[in-house]
């Protein structure tokens, strides 16, 4: 019998694709969010387990010192807050998991805790928070700072932030909300705690002034890659969503996140790592090549926001380099990992041009391609062999590229055993612990 796993989705609360012949009207019904709603509403179809909204915090200037590249592809910008779409997909959802992503280095901890509280209440217990430390000096002006923090000390204020953010959510014990209609109480003042947080980063008197949501401490999900950020992730995150290539790095990945959680008390099991996909799907495994191979081909526009990606990221400007020569070599105080896996691309480093490495698609976990019973097949195989957990499917958004997965794959998935056919648990991170 095949071990089922996980299906969550990444998103953005941007514009989906909007140029191609089966893109309908996704450019004019993304900033109401009504794409949204019906894109989430098919995923549930899908049982996928969530949806997570990445986010950021600025428009990004730093490839060739302007914003032309970034607002005109639609990069960084515009791009909505995805906190308030959750309360609107509550709405019209009733099991899927919603995570949005807010920042650690620049909301107020309990402003977090409140909102995230408040919106596992608006969901019945099905909101998570993609913890991130940001990675941007755009960002980070955008605060009040005239660069981002350093890298690791981003996450030593991460993790005292999340856990003031969790001693808050901790502060109204079980019980406290009494309503008794005899006595007229409505909450019982013995069971709400001040916090006196006083760290090295962070001064917070608490309690939240709202009692916690179903799930208590709403699900967390990271994405850190480098050492401290795995460590990070490891301590808290009930989900990890990971970009590895290939099967060896994605169970390496995935391993030396289980030993650093047993290393800091916690069962491996608990927390759900969820591997990047982009599965491109076709009636035969024949058009299905023919249709990854056309969208390998990097044409210039491609190259030009590959590259400004990457600037932004890393905060370096890749337009000061010889496309022709290899990458001299760069630090970054930004996305370490993304630097590494895009010079990685190549093989060694400097052994191929900027060109060559900006020409190269971007890499997948595993570059699932076929018919869906073909892709069903290498998708179990690929968890077979890494242990667990899940995929986290992303790529160009659209409603066709939805319906392909969700009545194509899913059903494909589920006729093998290998997914959901139903939601067991009323909260996302019980349906998270389901298998
Ligand atoms: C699937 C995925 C989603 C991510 N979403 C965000 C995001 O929404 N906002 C953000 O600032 N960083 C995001 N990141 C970046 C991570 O939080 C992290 O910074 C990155 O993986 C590099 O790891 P490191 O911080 O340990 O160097 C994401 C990373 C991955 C792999």
């Amino acid at each position: 019998m095949a071990n089922k796993f996980h299906l969550g989705w990444f998103l953005n609360f941007s514009s989906p694709s909007w140029l191609g012949q089966f893109d309908g009207n996704n450019d004019e019904s993304w900033i109401d969010g009504e794409f949204y709603v019906d894109i989430v509403k098919m995923m549930e179809r899908g049982k996928f387990d969530f949806v997570m909204f990445e986010d950021s915090l600025m428009v990004s200037d730093v490839h060739g010192g302007s914003m032309a590249t970034d607002l005109k592809y639609n990069m960084y910008a515009p791009k909505q807050d995805p906190l308030p779409l959750m309360a609107k997909l509550g709405e019209h959802t009733k099991h899927i998991g919603l995570i949005a992503t807010a920042s650690t280095s620049f909301y107020p901890p309990f402003i977090t805790a409140r909102m995230y509280a408040t919106l596992d209440n608006l969901t019945h217990g099905r909101i998570g928070w993609n913890v991130v430390t940001s990675s941007e000096d755009r960002a980070a002006q955008n605060f009040g700072l005239d660069l981002h923090y350093e890298h690791d000390e981003r996450y030593e204020m991460a993790d005292e932030y999340v856990e003031v953010v969790k001693g808050l959510w901790n502060s109204w014990d079980p019980g406290a909300l009494v309503r008794d209609r005899e006595t007229g109480v409505f909450a019982d003042h013995t069971k709400v705690h001040p916090i006196d947080h006083d760290g090295k980063y962070y001064k917070v008197r608490g309690p939240l002034n709202m009692m916690p949501g179903p799930q208590g401490q709403p699900t967390l999900c990271q994405a850190g890659g480098s050492p401290r950020g795995r460590a990070f992730a490891a301590k808290h995150a009930n989900t990890i969503i990971c970009s590895a290539t290939g099967v060896s790095e994605m169970k390496a990945y995935r391993d030396d996140i289980r030993a650093r959680m047993v290393e800091a008390g916690r069962n491996p099991d608990d927390c759900k790592v969820l591997f990047v996909v982009s599965p491109v799907l076709d009636e035969t495994d024949e058009l299905a090549q023919a249709k990854a191979a056309r969208r390998a081909v990097m044409t210039p526009e491609g190259m030009d926001v590959a590259l400004a990606h990457l600037s932004a990221l890393t905060n370096v400007d890749f337009t000061q380099f010889d496309l022709d020569a290899p990458v001299p070599e760069i630090t970054t105080n930004g996305h370490r990992t993304t630097l590494e896996a895009f010079l990685r691309k190549g093989g060694d480093a400097g052994t191929k041009t900027l060109r060559e490495l900006a020409s190269m698609p971007s890499l997948n976990a595993v570059p699932f391609v076929g018919t869906p019973a073909t892709v069903a097949q290498q998708m179990q195989d690929a968890m077979e062999q890494v242990g667990g957990d899940g995929f986290l499917i992303s790529g160009a958004l659209s409603r066709q590229a939805v319906a392909e997965i969700v009545d194509g794959l899913v059903p494909e998935l589920q006729r093998r055993g290998l997914a959901r056919t139903e939601y067991t648990h009323a909260t996302l991170k019980d349906n998270l612990l389901a298998f």
